[in-house]
């Protein structure tokens, strides 16, 4: 087996490509996600796939999900640190702290709890270290109007990615962040529907398919540990990001 992977957010859309796309490659794949049904959908039929239900944000539920990875692959090699949520667009008069909270709670605690357990396993096992790939946004360096609670989680993601980077070169743990721009999948769904409900006349968005993200991802844990893709920037070519207008 080339390697072990845990991949949060597995049962849909970006995470469940990633994962699908290492099943596919041979390797050994942990899923994470609160929905059981869907990750046995993902793992059904792979004996080197194993379905782990928790919340992100649940401190014991995370620990408890790396400790059966490691029992049952015996290391980690890479994590691939993806769940999120969008909230409701709203400008922040209009936000209620609940919902603040939550997305903190997912977006940035989830990665924490999600990045400490794998920075731990990677940074004791024998041979040392491993990748951690952060899903970051192109929310991580420019917002979409009405997106306050996602763009400060996003451009704190960045912060996290930074720092495992720094504290991770004594440890041969590299961490890298991966930044997406509109790929096809039930979150970019459920915002165009919003779009569309504000504005019928609203015009369809560019989009990439999921699959050209599992293949960058792919790419990224390809290396060895001695290189490492810090930020990549994936979008459609035609969506707004660069410049004016
Ligand atoms: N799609 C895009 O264009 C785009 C662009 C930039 C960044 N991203 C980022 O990519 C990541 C995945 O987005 P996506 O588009 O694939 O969204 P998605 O289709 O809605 O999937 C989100 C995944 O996260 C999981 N998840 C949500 N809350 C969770 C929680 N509390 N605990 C555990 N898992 C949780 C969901 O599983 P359960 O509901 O089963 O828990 C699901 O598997 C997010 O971090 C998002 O910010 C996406």
């Amino acid at each position: 087996v080339p390697g072990t992977i845990l991949v949060t957010g597995a049962s849909a859309g970006i995470g469940r490509a990633v994962a699908k796309r290492f099943l596919a490659g041979g390797w050994n794949v942990a899923l994470l996600a609160r929905r059981q049904a869907l990750l046995d959908q993902v793992a059904q039929g792979n004996d080197t796939a194993l379905a782990l239900a928790c919340d992100v944000a649940d401190e014991a539920g995370v620990d408890t999900a790396f400790a059966s990875t490691l029992a049952r692959f015996g290391r980690l090699d890479v994590l691939f640190n993806n769940a999120g949520v969008f909230p409701p667009a709203a400008t922040i008069d209009e936000v209620a702290l609940a919902d603040w909270q939550r997305a903190l709670d997912v977006n940035l605690t989830g990665m924490f709890l999600a990045a400490r357990a794998a920075f731990r396993a990677m940074r004791h096992q024998t041979p040392r270290g491993g990748r951690i790939i952060n899903n970051g946004s192109i929310s991580a360096h420019v917002p979409r109007p009405g997106s306050v609670c996602y763009t400060a989680t996003k451009h704190a993601v960045t912060g996290l990615t930074k720092a495992l980077s720094l504290d991770g070169r004594a440890h041969d743990i590299a961490c890298g962040q991966i930044d997406i721009g509109n790929a096809r999948t039930e979150l970019l769904e459920a915002h165009v529907a919003r779009l569309r409900a504000a504005d019928p006349a609203a015009e369809e968005p560019p989009t990439i398919d999921v699959a050209l993200v599992a293949d960058a991802v792919w790419n990224m844990a390809q290396l060895p540990l001695s290189a490492n893709v810090q930020f990549m920037t994936l979008m459609a070519t035609r969506m707004p990001y660069i410049g004016r207008g």
